[in-house]
């Protein structure tokens, strides 16, 4: 099997863009932080319906951690990701340096609204957005890609990064995907591997009241209420949690009921150091 291209600076990633363009292909970008699992490979496969060509940034992007969050210890697999990108048919990895994509003397910034500003991630992580936003529009910009596929577990992100591409006309079509889950409903994440047998064992619950919730409302029960009760169910069984909203899928604006929808529910909460985060449509 032959191994996927590995190209770790900007100038190369462009002359194989321009390479591939230059023939009339099509090119995807799947911007990850590398770890790999199944539903970074499900992004692969879709990259591949979309474009010829298929690149996966893996770069664990220092911009979007907060002083306190996992920087340091945040999982670094990069034989085995380029091992599951080979057996996935990507075309090439982006696997640059911090350098290379902060230079010495990196002052910008992208100054974000609209759904990076409605009280659910960007409450707890108030700089998070503005890194994911400033590394993605690099990435967009250095990759001249065509399309780029966000999967929906970070749902406020894709909402985030979608409206960012169409606000400053960059040219690139965002593709959502929707979560790939284990069999028991745990929401696919890098971070999953944080967490102790017993956590693990815990975490599918969220999904589960999630969806009991959805079911609640759309059998006509009051909004708040029923919210509510999934809020202490999750509480009292053991996460911490930072929210479990129900928001418009696409504006993310609170709302009081399903005649303001499309509704979508969201939820974050922590076992013990882990944080995680799932959502799903009522
Ligand atoms: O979702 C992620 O893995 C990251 O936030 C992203 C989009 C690769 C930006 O660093």
């Amino acid at each position: 099997m032959p191994g996927v291209a590995i190209v770790e600076t900007v100038a190369a990633l462009r002359q194989a863009v321009a390479g591939w363009h230059g023939v009339g292909e099509r090119v995807a970008l799947v911007p990850t932080m590398g770890a790999l699992h199944e539903g970074h490979i499900a992004l692969v496969r879709e990259a591949q319906r979309h474009a010829r060509r298929v690149v996966v940034s893996i770069f664990v992007n220092p911009t979007q951690f907060a002083p306190h969050e996992d920087f340091k210890k945040y999982p670094r697999t990069f034989e085995s990701d380029c091992a599951m990108l080979s057996e996935a048919n990507a075309d090439a990895v982006f696997f640059p340096s911090v350098e290379e994509m902060y230079p010495q003397g990196f002052a910008t910034r992208i100054l974000l609204l609209g759904p990076a500003a409605v009280g659910l991630d960007d409450r707890f992580r108030p700089t998070h957005f503005e890194g994911v936003a400033t590394i993605c529009c690099k990435l967009f910009t250095q990759s001249r890609a065509d399309c780029a596929v966000f999967g929906e577990k970070d749902y406020q992100q894709l909402k985030v990064v979608t409206r960012m591409a169409r606000d400053l006309d960059l040219g690139i079509t965002i593709i959502p995907l929707a979560t790939v889950r284990e069999a028991d409903g745990l929401a696919l994440s890098s971070r999953n591997r944080y967490l102790s047998a017993q956590d693990r064992a815990l975490a599918p619950l969220l999904h589960q009241v999630m969806q009991r919730l959805a079911a609640r409302l759309r059998n006509g029960e009051p909004l708040f209420q029923a919210v509510g009760e999934a809020q202490g169910e999750i509480i009292g069984a053991g996460f911490e949690l930072d929210y479990l909203e129900a928001r418009h899928a696409e504006t993310l604006a609170p709302v009081t009921g399903l005649a303001d929808g499309p509704v979508r529910l969201l939820v974050a909460a922590r076992l013990g150091a882990t944080r995680l985060i799932d959502n799903i449509p009522v």
